[in-house]
């Protein structure tokens, strides 16, 4: 879900609107807003898209200077406009925008139902909003706090769960309150206005300066002045942060769709992940904020990945080449797994998080249970500033510029090419060779421009997309490092398309989904070249025997026999390492020309969220 919050000179509805639409990605089954007009409040709600709440907006104004706003991805309740956000408590006297999970709302609504107040939407959120409400009621009006912030902080004493929340009060006309634990919430520091939201993007456009809030903390804005406190009232100093992207970075431009323009932006973003990163002599990685020494490093005896999603995926690419290149046993866990589990870690584990956006709440809470048990921890993010990049103990950004597409394509292949120069770093450590390394780092130099070759695919891979866009069935099939890209295809292919694919490592498909395949069930077989090529065929051929047919995702020198190819995209020859990456392209460009083929909303796919800030 996503927040924005607005106060200031200029008109809140308008801000917000635009705010909300660079939000979108973060759920859009449902979105609202209400703003402070005189004495009381303005609202509008709109079950679906952002474009349904503009439109509303289109036919009745909403003035005032100051207000909240939301977009929702469904956890309680249906979607419907009374579970849309803002909620208003039963007196009117608050109201509210949440992220995050109240779980024990149950409790907190029968106390409130017993206190007299009503509610009219289903969600959890709105348990909050009359608890504020509620504390509001009994605070003093005259003493020397501010019964609002008071308010707001006594309820949220209360909370067991995860919130991000803007809150208004039309006794406060010239306030706005935000607090947070575990949902991200920034504050944007303008001339004369301040912002409030979930993420960085939804206010770029307004100004640069921000302070990302911890967990925790209450926020009380006004026009020209802010303050932050925590829930038990302790005073907190803000710091003030400038986030340096580039606000076209976050437009659409000449592209239909922004998981198009993400995946042609592959060239720039992977050479923008290496910028600075090789050593002088070109022989290995160089990383300036991993806060541990060669010599901490050389201790590590395992690492324990940990991500959600694609970034999962990533995971188990680093799993090879780690293994691979620097000799270092790796284990690769889902977050919402591991963190409930008590897997026995050795001391000198070192734990490292992959996530995009860095809020991931799973990959957040994993990465807090590994602290706890007191292991170091490194993190892979894509956003500068985003809780999980400050929570680590180090870590290496992808600097891949903003995704904004629900389904990740340069984020992933940027976080392949980190996991490699980590490889081919601590490698170089232990007993990868100076050759080897200056090797390497030719061929990680060498993607953007092979990539960019890949790209020049595009109408060929389109036209064969076309070919398969009929099946609603369909298998990736590759093996060692296709195995997980196996994975990305088949996981990129359901997200947007809606097509049941499965990613499995090719010798596997015989102990079971071989029985799957038919005429109906097409196959895309991820071969790179190497000493396992000659086994991916005998694979293809048990495929080629159950009459499926076969789509050939392979590298220059694999040598395809005749007939076993219904379709074949080569891709440049290429260092091992870097296989990965390259072999990732034609597979996003497939999915995104199916789902178009299928008439689908490539980047708003039903039912997904690009960032997910709940359990
Ligand atoms: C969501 C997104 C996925 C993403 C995953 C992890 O499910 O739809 O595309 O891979 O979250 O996100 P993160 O930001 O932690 O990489």
């Amino acid at each position: 879900c996503g927040i924005v919050g607005y106060i200031g000179r200029d008109r809140a509805g308008s801000i917000m609107l635009d705010g909300l639409k660079r939000l979108e990605y973060r759920g859009y089954d449902s979105s609202g807003m209400v703003v402070a007009a005189g004495q009381g409040f303005e609202q509008i709600k709109r079950t679906g898209r952002v474009v349904n709440l503009e439109n509303a907006l289109e036919e009745r104004q909403l003035g005032g200077n100051l207000g909240i706003s939301h977009t929702r991805w469904a956890t309680h309740g249906d979607v419907t406009e009374a579970n849309a956000h803002p909620h208003t408590s039963s007196d009117g006297k608050i109201s509210l925008v949440h992220n995050g999970v109240i779980e024990n709302y149950t409790g907190m609504k029968e106390f409130l139902i017993e206190k007299g107040y009503t509610f009219q939407s289903e969600t959890d959120s709105e348990a909050l909003c009359n608890l504020i409400a509620y504390h509001y009621e009994k605070e003093p009006k005259d003493g020397p706090k501010n019964p609002f912030l008071e308010a707001v902080r006594k309820s949220l004493r209360h909370v067991e769960g995860t919130y991000g929340i803007a809150v208004i009060c039309p006794d406060f006309p010239d306030e706005l309150i935000g607090a947070r634990k575990g949902s991200p919430l920034i504050i944007g520091i303008g001339k004369g206005e301040n912002l409030l939201a979930s993420d960085v993007n939804a206010i770029t456009h307004c100004t640069q300066n921000v302070v990302y809030l911890n967990d925790n903390e209450v926020v009380h804005l006004q026009n020209n002045d802010f303050s932050i406190t925590t829930v038990s009232s302790k005073n907190v100093e803000a710091v003030i942060h400038k986030v340096d992207w580039d606000t076209s970075e976050a437009e659409l431009g000449d592209y239909d769709h922004f998981m198009q323009k993400e995946i042609f932006e592959q060239p720039t973003s992977l050479k923008n992940g290496m910028r600075g990163r090789f050593s002088d002599d070109a022989s290995t990685a160089v990383f300036g904020g991993l806060n541990l020494s060669p010599q901490e490093l050389r201790q590590v005896d395992r690492i324990l990945f940990l991500a959600c999603g694609t970034a999962w995926h990533s995971c188990l690419v680093a799993e090879y080449l780690i293994e691979r290149f620097a000799r270092i046993p790796v284990e690769v866990e889902y977050a919402s797994e591991f963190r409930y589990r008590n897997s026995p870690l050795d001391k000198n584990t070192l734990v490292i998080a992959i996530s995009q956006s860095g809020e991931t709440i799973d990959t957040l809470g994993a990465l807090r249970e590994a602290k706890r048990k007191g292991y170091r921890t490194l993190a892979i993010n894509n956003s500068v500033g985003s809780t999980i990049a400050r929570e680590s103990d180090g870590g290496i950004y992808q600097h891949a510029g903003p995704e904004i597409g629900v389904a990740s394509t340069k984020a992933f292949t940027s976080q392949i090419m980190i996991c490699a120069m980590l490889a081919l770093y601590l490698g170089r450590l232990r007993d990868l060779s100076y050759g080897d390394g200056i090797e390497i780092v030719k061929a990680l130099q060498k993607v953007p421009e092979q990539v960019e070759e890949i790209l020049k695919q595009d109408a060929k891979i389109a036209e064969i997309a076309k070919k398969y866009a009929k099946y609603e069935d369909c298998l990736f099939l590759g093996r060692q490092l296709m195995f997980p890209i196996a994975l990305e295809g088949a996981l990129k292919l359901k997200e947007i398309s809606y097509i049941h694919a499965e990613g499995y490592p090719a010798a596997e498909m015989k102990h079971g989904p071989i029985a799957l395949i038919c005429e109906e069930c097409p196959s895309v077989f991820l071969a790179a070249s190497g000493e396992i090529f000659q086994k991916s065929l005998a694979n293809v051929q048990e495929v080629k025997a159950r009459k499926g047919k076969v789509i050939f995702v392979a590298s220059e020198e694999c040598d395809i026999p005749e007939g076993l190819a219904d379709d074949t995209i080569i891709v440049p020859e290429c260092h091992e390492i870097v296989q990965p990456i390259l072999m990732c392209i034609p597979i996003q460009l497939f999915s995104y020309y199916v789902a178009l083929e299928r008439g689908c909303d490539v980047d708003k796919p039903r039912n997904l969220a690009k960032s997910v800030t709940v359990e």
